[in-house]
């Protein structure tokens, strides 16, 4: 047992949170924040949620969730780490703290927490954590009846795809919603622009572009020391610079553009062809740029690049789609050609639509199921990486349901996991 996790057991109470600890967060973090009037009151049925992973995306995701509709109470937390959930509280309790209804036996850290999420009282869960858990917390939440966002992307491997999809159909048997962290799909103005290309406004489509090149992101998330880590621990802390955590930057970030262009050409590439490398990165076993070719029907093909590097004058965050009588600049509101168009209407926050949205679909009974399409986006950048790490041209179809990676530790415990060599391709072999 490493060092960190034998400070929880001894420190833990049957909740799986140190007392102490969360009582000296509430305390100063009240203290903080004042105690606020009802924000909600004229708020209707309460919706009751839960959260497994506390890091900096999901605490926005719940400070979002509470800003999105009236009524909504954050009732459990859970995380592998006793920190990250405290962290998480005290944010919360100074920006949303009329929300906050946790107790001490609702708070669940270690590899139980998100069972122990599952079977509180919550009608929704958001999954926010390491794309790596995605399906197996999914499987966890549907089971239990619980609505679900689940943060982008989807997983890292064809297999989590597959498990991701059969969850989808089982929560729409159960008349469950889930939406994902793709919010460009909330978004009045993507929306809007999509509608124009279905609608055939620039002709029939012939290409397109997706693009997320930026910089190396460690001023956004921390490389955590190994020493006396285990190596699961450390990898999970530190899991945007791991394969079999993030998926590689492809899959975890530039999943946000391949998903518009998935929307945009209503299916997914029939093949790809890909490559990639690490020109600057030194941490983790992930590339550092790639460039993906992807071949949808009617050989549409589709030019995807992304890279995670400090210095370079290429950054681009975008999708842009070519017609046969116009183009469409998705992420801008904008089409040329022979039916010109800009968005100027209203584009409310995306990340607190996408919530909006959910929490509707659960009071209205007209669920909304997004798990199918973000596994196929998510899809589209794993075989991207594959076709990159193995130097091999790649089959939607092969990939989708033959293919046998699966990226999983032997265990889910602290348990030595030494990290894999970095991919090459031509010699890394296609599983
Ligand atoms: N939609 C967006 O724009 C957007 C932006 C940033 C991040 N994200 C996504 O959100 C997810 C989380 O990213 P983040 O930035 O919050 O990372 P983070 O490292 O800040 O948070 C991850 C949290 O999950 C916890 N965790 C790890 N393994 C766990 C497990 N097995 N069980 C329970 N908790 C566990 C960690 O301790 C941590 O608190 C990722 O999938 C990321 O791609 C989406």
């Amino acid at each position: 047992m490493d060092r960190n996790h034998q400070s929880q057991g001894t420190t833990m109470n049957q909740s799986g949170v140190s007392r102490r600890g969360f009582l000296k967060v509430s305390a100063a973090s009240l203290a903080a924040a004042g105690v606020a009037g009802r924000m909600y009151a004229a708020g209707s049925d309460t919706i009751r949620v839960g959260i497994i992973g506390c890091g900096g995306q999901g605490t926005r995701d719940l400070v979002s969730c509470v800003k999105s509709a009236p009524g909504v109470q954050i009732v459990a937390l859970g995380d592998l780490f006793e920190d990250r959930l405290n962290e998480s509280l005290a944010k919360l309790r100074k920006d949303v703290p009329e929300a906050v209804k946790v107790t001490p036996n609702t708070c669940f850290v270690g590899w139980d927490a998100p069972q122990k999420v599952v079977q509180t009282d919550v009608h929704m869960v958001l999954l926010t954590t390491p794309p790596c858990f995605r399906a197996m917390y999914l499987r966890a939440a549907i089971e239990a009846g619980k609505h679900v966002f689940m943060e982008k992307p989807a997983g890292v491997d064809p297999k989590q795809m597959r498990s991701i999809i059969a969850t989808s159909e089982l929560a729409a048997q159960k008349k469950l919603s889930i939406v994902a962290g793709t919010q460009r799909r909330h978004s009045k103005k993507y929306q809007e622009i999509i509608r124009r290309i279905h609608d055939g406004q620039i002709g029939e489509i012939v290409a397109a572009q997706a693009y997320w090149n930026g910089g190396d992101m460690l001023g956004y998330w921390k490389w955590w020391d190994k020493e006396n880590r285990s190596d699961v621990e450390w990898q999970c802390r530190s899991w945007p610079w791991f394969t079999w955590t993030s998926g590689d930057h492809l899959v975890e970030q530039h999943v946000h553009n391949l998903d518009v262009i998935n929307w945009a050409l209503q299916g997914h590439p029939e093949q790809c062809l890909g490559m990639g490398g690490r020109a600057v990165r030194t941490l983790g076993n992930i590339y550092d740029h790639f460039a993906v070719e992807y071949e949808y029907p009617k050989g549409v093909r589709v030019a995807s690049m992304c890279q995670q590097i400090n210095n370079t004058t290429t950054s681009r965050i975008a999708e842009r789609v070519v017609g046969t009588k116009g183009v469409a600049d998705v992420d801008r509101g904008v089409i040329a050609g022979e039916k010109p168009f800009k968005y100027e209407g209203p584009d409310p926050d995306h990340y607190v639509q996408e919530f909006a949205d959910l929490i509707a679909s659960i009071r209205t009974a007209t669920p909304i199921n997004e798990g199918k399409q973000v596994a196929e986006s998510t899809m589209n950048a794993i075989m991207g990486r594959m076709s990159a790490y193995t130097g091999r041209a790649l089959k939607w179809d092969w990939a989708m349901t033959a293919s046998k990676l699966d990226l999983t530790p032997p265990k889910y415990d602290w348990v030595e996991f030494p990290v894999e060599p970095v991919a090459v391709p031509g010699k890394t072999q296609l599983l």
